[in-house]
């Protein structure tokens, strides 16, 4: 059954901790005797105990011991599962939620709870990846608990040909919420590479497992910069985090709620009305939709030229400077160009 399958997968977060969070986060302002803790959550004093000292070492601040009793300092900043759960109460993302302290990718055990019949809505949260994947193969560098680290699985009623769609709606759900953490306009560059002042700040991976004319499933891997105080000397120059941009810390458990309601919103808006509000939405919020210089890079070739407006399926239109027309841009890499 689903649910085994879950509890049981290696890793993740156990329940009681999650449970254990959620009653001093939601006590926050009084002490918890042990055994009170230790009843409500179904483990010996001894084992409460062991796992304080684990979330100390994790850097949540606890007070107090097994006789006075606990109370935290200040509620964490940790994505909790029960009470992500609460916040989420009305969408799909409400009912499954895997959270680890640590994994490789979120997007690799996301792919894998596809596959193994996991439903609609899943999702997949980490505090630290040792594997975080970027598109076209490269990495993503996932500090732990500085971003947001994500991995949502969907089982979209729509044929692989209108995939696109599902990245910009992810890229825009992710900008509105974002944009509210910020005090300059995030910009959205095709499909969904969020960037402030130039330099990128979230990538969406979308991979899926589809048949010509229907997907199976998709999994839509956010990462997003959030508390980051410096990014790697190697991706300085063109990555950044909202911390670095506004000189002060952000709640990436707000944010990702945030994030996660407007994503509901606009997948549903995508499944009822199709993709004309997406689009529309992304001429509105993004300086890439039409006029920018572009170079673009694909498996095959790197060429210069203007951005034409998107297809309805979601593919960019880009009018190359070489003469050889406007051309659809299905996958690649896209550069601001001079
Ligand atoms: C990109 O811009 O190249 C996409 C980056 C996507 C990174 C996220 S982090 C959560 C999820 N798990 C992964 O391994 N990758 C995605």
């Amino acid at each position: 059954m689903a649910t085994k399958q879950i509890t049981g997968l290696p890793g993740t977060t156990d329940r009681r901790i999650d449970a254990l969070l959620t009653l001093l986060a939601e006590n926050s302002t009084i002490v918890i005797s042990g055994a009170k803790i230790a009843r409500e959550i179904g483990v010996t004093r001894q084992q409460v105990w062991r796992w304080i000292e684990k979330l100390r070492g994790l850097g949540v601040r606890v007070k107090g011991h097994p006789r006075t009793g606990y109370h935290i300092e200040r509620v964490p900043d940790i994505l909790v599962p029960q009470m992500l759960s609460h916040r989420l109460y009305g969408t799909p993302f409400a009912r499954r939620i895997l959270h680890f302290f640590k994994i490789d990718s979120t997007n690799s055990v996301a792919m894998r709870l596809g596959q193994s019949g996991e439903p609609h809505g899943t999702l997949v949260v980490a505090e630290e990846q040792t594997a975080g994947r970027g598109r076209a193969g490269r990495s993503w560098s996932s500090e732990k608990s500085a971003g947001i680290y994500s991995s949502i699985l969907l089982r979209p009623p729509i044929s692989p040909a209108h995939a696109p769609l599902l990245t910009l709606v992810a890229g825009l759900a992710a900008r509105d919420a974002a944009a509210e953490d910020l005090d300059a306009q995030p910009d959205v560059r095709w499909p969904n590479d969020l960037l402030v002042n130039s330099r990128k700040f979230c990538g969406i991976l979308t991979e899926m497992h589809a048949e010509p004319d229907r997907i199976h499933y998709a999994v839509i891997g956010i990462g997003l910069n959030v508390n980051q105080t410096k990014m790697p000397a190697e991706l300085a120059d063109r990555a950044t985090s909202l911390r670095i941009e506004t000189h002060r810390m952000h709640s990436r458990f707000e944010l990702l709620i945030r994030l996660l309601r407007c994503l509901d919103r606009y997948y549903n808006q995508f499944l009822a009305d199709g993709a004309t509000p997406i689009i529309r939405r992304f001429a509105e919020v993004s300086t890439y939709f039409k006029g920018k210089r572009v170079r673009i890079t694909t498996a095959n070739e790197s060429f210069t030229g203007t951005t034409a407006g998107l297809e309805p399926s979601g593919v960019l239109r880009v009018t190359r400077d070489d003469g050889r027309g406007i051309v659809p841009i299905l996958s690649g890499d896209v550069a601001e160009a001079s």
